[in-house]
């Protein structure tokens, strides 16, 4: 007997999760499942590595167990959405541990391998069915998958799947789907701008919040480094000597960034890998497959690896860069403390990016501790954060526009902007402004010409990875 034998699931079921080692429900576990169990649409917002994808998966398998239905050619009964390959391979697997022992059939749809193996999968229909929007749509437009009698429906990384980078893939799946169908919606993450959306998909839902939208990781111990920009690759060196990072996962801002660290950390003699979108699947897959068994030390991602993925034994997450959407950095750090488990999140910070991190703070509404105990301290950087962490003094806005108070770069500007026009080229802290008044004399001047020209580009041009 487990903690899951409340549930009312199927011995097959909780056999398998005995098997897994799972002994008590997480608490969106605890939470969702039953209203799962009774049909209920759902919104489930809960931390990073707190057992999700089986508070999907295991009511899911029940229901289709339950009531066996043979799929018709091309259809799927459920569907899973993701925003990555390597995420919807994750899902796949973990719904084939958990329903082990229930024979239901399932196929993985997604971009950047031959989809001949795919169609094959689809041909008499499956049970489950996880994919990414870009080549489910290709499948369907050929007319290799319908959804028509899709009975339950799931949007892991919901508020991702539903930001502009997908939002048009996913209106075009939603308008093939029929409209009697059980529809959720999993995250940590939801900005607010999003759940507007989220709620136009669900009926009469239920909403779990397992701990509010953006708490990052329990047990991840975050610090922040403030370093000047050309001494990132010097620090992260310097971290990855540690003996005690036994598995890191390194994040930078750009596909052309994480390969200059990667040949960077070579030149030192750190062997890393890279993943992002700019690698052919099967460079995607062996570096994280490499990175899984502990054959690779070091992984070097974009965002591409931030959500979802689930390597055990991620000891250090370090971003490189700090990312430019603050929901990022939730999901960047917890690839590693899940499950229970510990682990350090280190983010190395240059003035020009004091802006990021106050958009980070803001969300996760936490101060993150800084770490001066290291031989790449900028006091350059830590003055521009203090600056923009200073109380924004109140504005008129009538007045005469010469005085430097009124100027739209003013430290704490940023405090007015949308989290969505957050930028790193305008605000405050990292203002010439800011900067010349944050730094020594001798110091070298962090140039702006190398801040990304917007912190939240606009949504229409960001780039989908499946
Ligand atoms: N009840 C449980 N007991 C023990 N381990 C569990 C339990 N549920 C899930 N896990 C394990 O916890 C880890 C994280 O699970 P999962 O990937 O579903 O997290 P998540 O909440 O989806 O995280 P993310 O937000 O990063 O996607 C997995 O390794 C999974 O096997
Ligand atoms: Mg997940």
């Amino acid at each position: 007997m487990t903690g899951f034998s409340s549930f009312d699931l199927l011995p097959p079921i909780l056999a398998a999760i005995e098997e897994a080692g799972y002994t008590t429900p997480t608490p969106i576990q605890e939470q969702a499942i039953p209203h799962l169990r009774d049909g209920r649409d759902l919104l489930g917002i809960a931390q990073t590595g707190t057992g999700k994808t089986a508070a999907f998966a295991l009511p899911i398998l029940d229901r289709l167990a339950r009531r066996r239905v043979r799929p018709g050619s091309g259809q799927a009964r459920a569907l899973i959405l993701t925003p990555t390959r390597e995420l919807a391979a994750q899902i796949d697997a973990s719904f084939a541990t958990y329903g082990r022992r229930l024979n239901l059939s399932r196929a993985v749809v997604y971009g950047g391998v031959g989809q001949y193996p795919q169609v094959k999968s689809m041909g008499r229909g499956v049970d489950i069915l996880t994919a990414t929007p870009g080549r489910l749509l290709d499948l369907m437009n050929q007319g290799f998958v319908k959804l028509d009698r899709l009975e339950i429906f799931v949007l892991d990384e919901a508020d991702r799947m539903l930001d502009m980078g997908f939002i048009h893939d996913i209106r075009m799946v939603i308008s093939h789907l029929p409209v009697e169908r059980q529809t959720l919606l999993f995250s940590a993450t939801m900005p607010k701008e999003i759940a507007h959306l989220a709620q136009g998909l669900l009926s009469d839902p239920e909403r779990v919040e397992a701990a509010p939208s953006a708490t990052t990781a329990e047990r991840v111990e975050q610090k922040v480094y403030f370093v000047d920009k050309g001494d990132k690759r010097a620090a992260l060196i310097h971290l990855l000597r540690q003996e005690s990072l036994t598995r890191a996962l390194v994040f930078t801002r750009t596909k052309h960034g994480a390969d200059k660290v990667v040949l960077d950390l070579e030149k030192h003699a750190i062997e890393a890998d890279a993943i992002h979108g700019n690698k052919s699947q099967g460079a995607r897959e062996r570096a994280l497959s490499r990175f899984r068994s502990g054959e690779s030390r070091v992984l070097v991602a974009t965002d591409i690896a931030a959500r979802g993925i689930d390597v055990t034994g991620i000891s250090h997450v370090i971003n490189f860069d700090l990312p430019n959407e603050p929901e990022s950095y939730v999901h960047r750090i917890g690839r590693t403390a899940r499950a229970g488990r510990e682990g350090v999140a280190i983010s190395l910070c240059d003035a020009t990016e004091v802006v990021f991190l106050r958009a980070i703070e803001k969300i996760i509404r936490i101060p993150i501790p800084v770490e001066t105990q290291h031989p790449h301290h900028s006091e350059v950087a830590a003055t521009a954060r203090a600056i923009a962490a200073a109380p924004v003094q109140p504005q008129n806005r009538y007045a005469r526009s010469s005085r430097p108070s009124r100027s739209p770069r003013e430290p704490g500007a940023q405090e007015r902007t949308q989290r969505s026009r957050v930028r790193a080229d305008q605000p405050s802290a990292a203002s010439p402004a800011a900067q010349r008044s944050a730094k020594p004399r001798s110091a070298p001047q962090p140039s702006a010409g190398h801040a990304p020209s917007s912190a939240r580009p606009p949504m229409a041009r960001r780039k989908r990875v499946d």
